[in-house]
């Protein structure tokens, strides 16, 4: 798709957010189509990217939603995603977030220890309802990621061992609060190897064997997130392979799939448009000093990501610059010794592959206000979140100014 950067970029100001929905529709369709033969729900992952413009799109498509607070169930709830299709997982839920979600009629709560079981178990009796449950296993296999978004090993926080699964299920098909309908598993976060989820699915497909004997009738199978995106050069998991092996893993099962894609499904969706203020030399060092900051695309910052830096429009020799913000913290950067032409006042960046964790995890921090985002589809572009003002930001405190 060829994106008219200088023309979005006039017209709505930046930094901003620009999202090509034609591609989160083609990857949720892809997805879709792997998994055909074999009853399957796909529920994007809200935190990827929550606007409810984007939710909105995927749910028109049928996609359900993976949601890890109350806050992104409602919006999954008002983006029109069925409550049936709804999963709220997360390693720690309220009171108040868990009678939500009860009352909601969700499709089911993810648990994630014994604690969270009764809790849920406790919300339920005082609302008389019965909580359709799944519990999350986590297999202690190592899933080659970034270690801080690996999250099925017994070090992380994350799910419960086998035995403990087992003990939690048995509890919950005897209490008259509980119903144990699903069993889940997320190992980790960019994945760009089947092997270590396809160990996982087949120890938590053991395990489903194992219920199911006891009559635990386990009818949704979730095998989380992360399949892994190209954002530089890495070679990936082919989504048919994926969905190959699960099927293969569960054929015997009788059972629904619920996949949880967030990066997946929108991050090459996404390009961050930033502006050159201008450039700046510290002894033999070149910085391009943009408009744009860590508080607007964190993932360089926190995770030393890649994504990939180009000059819109501009050519000529390249030399190797530090592309930074204005944020007064020597961590933000969006890339380190990337090869750029020179740069003048207003020249615009792209910064790509920034559709997933880019905007959700934005923040005002240096009271910088959360940028656009806009939509392009087919030959037209719309805002789909407007551009924060000084007025939001200090909304909620300015009452209390003495
Ligand atoms: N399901 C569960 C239970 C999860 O914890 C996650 C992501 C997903 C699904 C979606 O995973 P995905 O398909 O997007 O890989 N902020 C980090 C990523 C954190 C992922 C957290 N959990 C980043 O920017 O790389």
């Amino acid at each position: 798709m060829n994106i008219d950067f200088s023309s979005l970029g006039a017209k709505y100001g930046t930094p901003l957010y620009i999202y090509d929905f034609d591609y989160i529709q083609n990857r949720y369709l892809e997805l879709k189509e792997a998994f055909s033969g074999q009853k399957n729900i796909i529920n994007y992952a809200v935190k990827a990217n929550s606007n409810l413009s984007v939710i909105s799109l995927l749910a028109t498509q049928g996609a359900g939603a993976d949601c890890v607070s109350i806050g992104e169930v409602k919006r999954a709830v008002m983006a029109g995603v069925s409550k049936y299709k709804i999963i709220f997982s997360g390693v720690g839920k309220s009171d108040d977030e868990i009678r939500e979600a009860l009352n909601l009629d969700i499709l089911l709560i993810n648990l994630e220890s014994e604690e969270e079981m009764k809790r849920v178990e406790a919300v339920a009796s005082q609302l008389g309802k019965i909580a359709r449950i799944s519990v999350r296993v986590n297999p202690n296999i190592d899933a080659k990621t970034h270690p801080y978004i690996s999250t099925g090993l017994h070090d992380n926080k994350f799910g419960v061992e086998i035995d403990m699964a087992k003990r939690m299920y048995i509890y919950a098909k005897k209490s008259q609060f509980l119903n144990p309908v699903g069993i889940h598993f997320h190992i980790g976060s960019q994945l760009t190897e089947l092997e270590p989820i396809s160990e996982a699915c087949e120890i938590v497909a053991d395990l489903t064997k194992t219920l199911k004997a006891i009559e635990i009738d386990i009818k949704f199978f979730d095998v989380g997130g992360g399949i892994g995106v190209v954002y530089q050069d890495e070679v990936t998991i082919n989504v048919q392979d994926y969905a190959d092996m699960i099927k293969n893993a569960t054929k015997n099962l009788d059972v629904t799939i619920l996949c949880e894609p967030g990066r997946y499904m929108v991050a090459n969706s996404g390009y961050f448009l930033t502006k050159v203020l201008y450039e700046k030399k510290s002894g033999k060092k070149r910085f391009v000093i943009v408009d744009g900051a860590m508080n607007d695309l964190l993932r360089p910052s926190l995770y030393d990501a890649y994504h990939k830096i180009e000059a819109v429009g501009k050519t000529g020799e390249d030399f190797l610059a530090d592309v930074v913000g204005p944020v007064c913290e020597s961590g933000d950067f969006f890339g380190k010794d990337i090869s750029l032409p020179k740069l003048e006042h207003n020249d615009l960046l792209v910064v790509k592959s920034a559709g997933a964790y880019g905007f959700s995890m934005s923040s005002n921090y240096n009271t910088r206000g959360r940028v656009a985002e806009v939509a392009i589809q087919g030959q037209m572009d719309r805002i789909i979140r407007k551009r924060e003002t000084f007025e939001d930001m200090i909304a909620l405190e300015k009452e209390f100014l003495v």
